[in-house]
């Protein structure tokens, strides 16, 4: 065999493999240029073609053309197969689920309160809200809190300026409510109240409360328990015990707190926690407001929201509601 036809069929041979191995319309483009090129290998054969002898000429020329056919039909082929690939990886994948866009939510307090409102009102509880800066009158007077009682101390309300202040409870929305309104009374209302606490694990400057209010002719404490038992289990699951515990509060006669039994609390032993105040009306408070203690009778509580959310959710520091910390929020 001519000495020409090898050396073109080793050149294909190679240009084959370098094709192969091409990962790049450039790679192609380099190996292309290498054979049909103008310093190319099958334009300098084709000149080396002039110098064979006649008789072996129509072998050799015919053998050349194979090799340039073989060779442009493989680099056809690689460019079709690198074109290919590339729409692939770019294609849309439309069965591909979408990426999650965060989307805000609601504070986990405002969830609490709405979790508590829902709660109240299939118990006939219908919300009302009251102003957060208060008079003195509706926040402690009318509320038969004497004038020498220590929460009106100036180190534990905020007094703003004309006998002002940011209300230190919900209780004074009882009060607006039970002015404008003949009984029955069945209201709860949610919302924020301040007081000169030191910040730590469990107090805050700035809280909320819920409070409850019924009035009707023949109220009892049995009332109370009921409503306080129903709304524990609700919020904190059917096995849920409450007790309630003798204390005092100068607007409820006679008072309790209302403690709610958490089995296994944070893994330990079971636990009684506070949820609640609560008491029969005072009957100076029914008649501040111009109804007949002696016709009416009713039970108010006043609950924290912070501490319910900290239970619900298991928040070991109140101060997390408060810092607005998104790493915190989004958990929620
Ligand atoms: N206002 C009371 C407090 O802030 C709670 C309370 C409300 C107690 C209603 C009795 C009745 O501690």
């Amino acid at each position: 065999m001519s000495v020409l036809v090898e050396k073109m069929e080793a050149a294909l041979e190679q240009s084959l493999e370098q094709l192969a191995a091409a990962g790049s319309a450039a790679d192609i483009e380099q190996v292309k240029n290498s054979m049909l090129g103008r310093q190319g290998f099958l334009p300098a054969a084709m000149k080396e073609l002039r110098d064979v002898p006649p008789e072996e000429k129509p072998q050799v020329g015919k053998a050349a053309n194979i090799i340039k056919l073989k060779f442009t039909q493989a680099l056809q082929d690689k460019t079709e197969a690198l074109a290919s690939a590339d729409a692939q990886s770019n294609a849309i994948d439309v069965t591909m689920p979408p990426r999650r866009r965060y989307s805000g939510h609601k504070h986990p307090i405002s969830q609490t309160i709405d979790d508590c409102v829902k709660i109240f009102r299939r118990m006939g509880f219908v919300t009302v809200e009251g102003p957060e800066i208060e008079d003195e009158y509706h926040n402690f007077d009318a509320l038969n809190t004497p004038a020498d009682h220590p929460s009106r101390d100036s180190q534990d309300t905020f007094y703003l300026l004309d006998g002002m202040l940011l209300r230190t409870q919900t209780s004074p929305v009882q009060i607006r409510v039970m002015e404008k309104q003949d009984p029955p009374v069945r209201i709860i209302c949610p919302g924020r109240c301040f007081r000169k606490d030191a910040p730590d694990a469990t107090h805050s400057m700035n809280f909320s409360q819920i409070e409850g209010l019924y009035i009707n002719k023949n109220v009892s404490i049995a009332d109370l328990k009921g409503t306080l038992l129903t709304f524990a289990k609700e919020m904190f699951g059917d096995k849920v015990q409450i007790r309630l515990r003798p204390h005092f509060f100068p607007f409820t006669e006679p008072s309790i707190e209302c403690d709610v039994l958490f089995r296994n609390f944070k893994g330990g032993e079971d636990k009684w926690l506070e949820i609640a105040g609560a008491g029969m009306v005072d009957p100076n408070v029914l008649k501040n407001v111009g109804y007949d203690p002696e016709i009416y009778t009713g039970f108010a509580f006043g609950m924290g929201i912070e501490r319910m959310a900290m239970l619900k959710y298991e928040i070991p520091d109140i101060r997390h509601l408060y810092n607005n910390d998104t790493r915190f929020l989004h958990q929620f």
